[in-house]
């Protein structure tokens, strides 16, 4: 940082936005990570479904009560678990959503999820238009293509596997596909296995595709207990004794979860110069110990869907007290505790092979593959 004072009066603007992006581990202000891109589903959806036609979208109050900026498009009252592992990560602005990501700010990052998206193109249709993970990967191309022209490629490329690449999907190829019969064929075709199988064949072509486009720090979020939700156990009522919770739900997510487990260890041996982890976003069970009261209905008022809340209807008051904010998605709260988790804990069967926060401090050991960019690179600025 010695140099800092006489780049600032040789350097042009763009060139000292890379010099801070790249060393900003030794400013305090500065986060972690230089940038944090997001891909996925509506846990992690921040209004990029809001002009889309389709049914999953929830930009109207309740949505938002405890948010600053109010109804963003957040399937949530308040922040989703991206949002806080970006707060925990110190950023100090959340990462804008690419329906609205303007200029220089994409340099910190970008988040494609839109909800009711899936791996497979085809899952959530019945809802209406979506951005799949196949579209939010292009979507990611053009976006790196205009930091390429920002900042040179050179420069480009060494920002960017700097970056924690965050993706949580695959609830949607099961909700909204393999366990809709009456809509998709799937679990005609497949078992629960093959279609784990095929799931995480066609997820492992996209995680390459991010590799391809410089990501080298990946965090990869298994589906949750997409068996516990009020939602499901509306559907599909539970076996009523033991459980509370539909048991062929969360165990079709369970062969998920295991096969992307196994995928990370492959990418991991595969891709040295790369670090893939494994997150679980729902290992914590004993819900009522964690100071939640009610973790089998929803906060907010149901509306005829099934999943989300009424517009303009009036929510508990106790919202801290709750696991589920609307019938599929969890509170503030909770988002809070799992995103502490995976930011944070120690024990591999929630982070594997490490948590977020090692991530963020793992230096690229491609640094040492003589990628050394020249000053003069850049050209277009916009
Ligand atoms: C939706 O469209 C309006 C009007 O064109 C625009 O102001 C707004 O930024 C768009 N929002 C999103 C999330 O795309
Ligand atoms: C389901 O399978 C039938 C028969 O193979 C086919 O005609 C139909 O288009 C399929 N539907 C969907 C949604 O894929
Ligand atoms: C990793 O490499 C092995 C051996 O070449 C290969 O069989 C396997 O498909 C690769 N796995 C992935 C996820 O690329
Ligand atoms: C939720 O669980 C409580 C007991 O823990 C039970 O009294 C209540 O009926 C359950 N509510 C629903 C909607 O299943």
């Amino acid at each position: 940082m010695a140099n800092l004072a006489s780049m600032l009066q040789a350097q042009p603007w763009w060139l000292l936005l890379v010099s801070f992006l790249l060393v900003s581990n030794c400013v305090n202000a500065e986060p972690q990570v230089p940038c944090y891109f997001i891909f996925g589903d509506s846990l992690s959806d921040s209004g990029n479904n809001n002009n889309l036609t389709t049914t999953a979208k929830v930009n109207y109050p309740p949505y938002g009560i405890d948010f600053s900026k109010g109804p963003t498009g957040r399937f949530s009252n308040g922040r989703t678990m991206q949002d806080i592992i970006v707060q925990l990560l110190g950023f100090q602005e959340f990462i804008p959503p690419f329906a609205t990501s303007r200029g220089h700010e994409i340099l910190k990052g970008v988040n494609y999820a839109s909800g009711s998206a899936g791996i497979l193109d085809e899952s959530g249709q019945q809802l209406g238009d979506r951005v799949n993970m196949n579209m939010q990967l292009s979507n990611h191309q053009s976006v790196t293509s205009t930091i390429a022209e920002m900042l040179g490629k050179c420069w480009a490329s060494k920002l960017l596997r700097k970056c924690i690449y965050a993706v949580q999907i695959g609830s949607n190829d099961y909700i909204n596909n393999y366990f809709k019969p009456e809509v998709y064929n799937t679990s005609r075709l497949f078992t629960p296995h093959q279609y784990a199988a095929y799931l995480i064949q066609q997820y492992s072509q996209q995680i390459k595709t991010l590799y391809n486009n410089g990501a080298r720090k990946l965090a990869l979020f298994g589906v949750g207990s997409i068996g516990c939700t009020p939602n499901a156990m509306a559907i599909h009522g539970t076996d009523g004794s033991t459980s509370t919770c539909v048991e062929k739900l969360n165990s079709a997510a369970q062969l998920f979860n295991q096969r992307l487990i196994s995928l990370v260890d492959e990418l991991n041996t595969n891709l040295t110069d790369a670090k893939f982890t494994y997150l679980n976003p729902s290992g914590i069970s004993s819900t009522n110990s964690l100071g939640f009261t009610v973790a089998n209905a929803s906060c907010c008022e149901i509306g005829s869907n099934g999943e989300l809340c009424v517009p303009g209807s009036e929510p508990c008051g106790d919202r801290s007290q709750y696991v589920f904010w609307d019938a599929v998605h969890t509170s503030d709260a909770w988002n809070e505790i799992i995103a502490t988790e995976a930011y944070a804990t120690e024990f591999s069967g929630q982070a594997y092979p490490l948590n977020i926060k090692k991530m963020a401090q793992l230096q690229s050991n491609n640094d040492a593959d003589g990628d050394i960019c020249e000053i003069g690179e850049n050209h277009e600025v916009i």
